[in-house]
């Protein structure tokens, strides 16, 4: 299979249309069979659920070509499980665990000439989602939805690469206490907008978003969660129930005990204590691992101890372990690795 033309190395966080896509609706109560098609666009109601009401969720996975020229995905049990979990506080159906799986392969495999090849620093990324497609006008779930899952190969989420990032401690909540954080609903995104184009105006990279009912503790950034490195090495990662269960920040959490011997705690992380420690990152899909330098609470600068040029050695260890189980380097735990072909 003859590759596409693209300057993989060079690509940045963008959609660029791929050739083909997985379309599912759901009418009548159940789901059809769903298919590969070739049309981007989508077709509804002026009036449908997610149009008037922000019925949607979605899921963010990657497939990667591997040293030995496979091409795989990272642990898309738990993406098609997630999934679940959103469509069911958003009151949509469930499109099943197993056919979600198997749909994520057929995209890949369809669009393999697009999977960056190994070592070009890129990846294609895979966007499952879910909308309400039938017209609401009183505010009630949708009866009918579509399930689509589309592919686009993908550079760093965040421009200069590794460089360590400046993150603001936003004025804004992007969850409430007893909300959506959890889940991975488009609507938790629409609200972050105006605190991420007001953090870049500042010059900021992004936010770090505050619990929403004290205000004293770190939550998350707008599409990732958080790690910190303690001054003796200890890996320590915010628990709160209004933050995205990030697949990246529990497959490092793993990873921090099992393949680095490191402590790994994940605990409430108070915005006062965070000039105690050493390193810190942020982890998901799209950010993988990226480096936090510096982070400004209302004027006051906590910088840490890695600096801004380099990320910090343990947060370096945790990304070349992360990524070499994930290109096929390093030996993965059980289950973690799905071959596509
Ligand atoms: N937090 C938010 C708000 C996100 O959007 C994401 C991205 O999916 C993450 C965390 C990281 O989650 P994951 O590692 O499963 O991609
Ligand atoms: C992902 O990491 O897959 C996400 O969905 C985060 C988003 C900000 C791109």
């Amino acid at each position: 299979m003859e590759k596409k033309n693209i300057d993989w190395s060079n690509l940045g966080f963008g959609y660029i249309e791929t050739e083909k896509r997985f379309v599912s609706n759901y009418k009548n109560g159940a789901w059809d069979e769903g298919a590969l098609v070739s049309d981007s666009m989508i077709t509804m109601s002026e009036c449908a659920g997610v149009l008037q009401y922000a019925q949607t969720v979605f899921e963010g996975m990657k497939a990667y070509t591997t040293e030995d020229g496979r091409i795989v995905t990272f642990r898309p049990d738990l993406n098609a499980a997630r999934m679940e979990d959103s469509c069911k506080r958003l009151q949509m159906p469930v499109f099943p665990q197993d056919k979600f799986i198997e749909a994520v392969s057929q995209v890949v495999e369809a669009n393999a000439a697009y999977v960056p090849p190994y070592g070009s620093g890129a990846t294609l990324y895979l966007r499952p989602y879910m909308f309400g497609s039938s017209p609401v006008i009183g505010v009630k779930p949708a009866e009918e939805y579509q399930f689509r899952i589309f592919a686009t190969p993908v550079g760093p989420y965040f421009k200069g690469g590794v460089k360590p990032l400046t993150i603001k401690v936003s004025d804004f909540d992007r969850a409430a206490p007893n909300g959506t954080g959890h889940i991975k609903a488009g609507l938790n995104y629409a609200m972050s907008l105006h605190a991420i184009v007001t953090a870049h105006e500042e010059g900021y990279d992004e936010n770090m978003y505050l619990d929403p009912k004290t205000r004293t503790k770190v939550e998350e950034t707008g599409g990732a969660n958080f790690l910190f490195i303690t001054k003796d090495n200890k890996v320590v990662t915010p628990k709160s129930s209004s933050i995205l269960p990030s697949i990246t920040r529990r497959s490092l959490m793993q990873v921090a005990k099992d393949y680095l011997g490191l402590e790994v705690e994940e605990r409430e992380v108070y915005v006062d204590e965070l000039e105690n420690f050493a390193e810190c990152g942020l982890c998901g899909t799209a950010a993988v691992i990226s480096p936090v330098g510096k982070v400004v609470n209302h004027g006051k600068e906590i910088c840490f101890p890695s600096g801004m040029n380099d990320m910090g050695p343990v947060t370096k260890k945790l990304y070349d372990t992360l990524t070499g189980i994930q290109m096929g380097r390093i030996e993965a735990p059980e289950g973690w690795i799905h071959v596509i072909k």
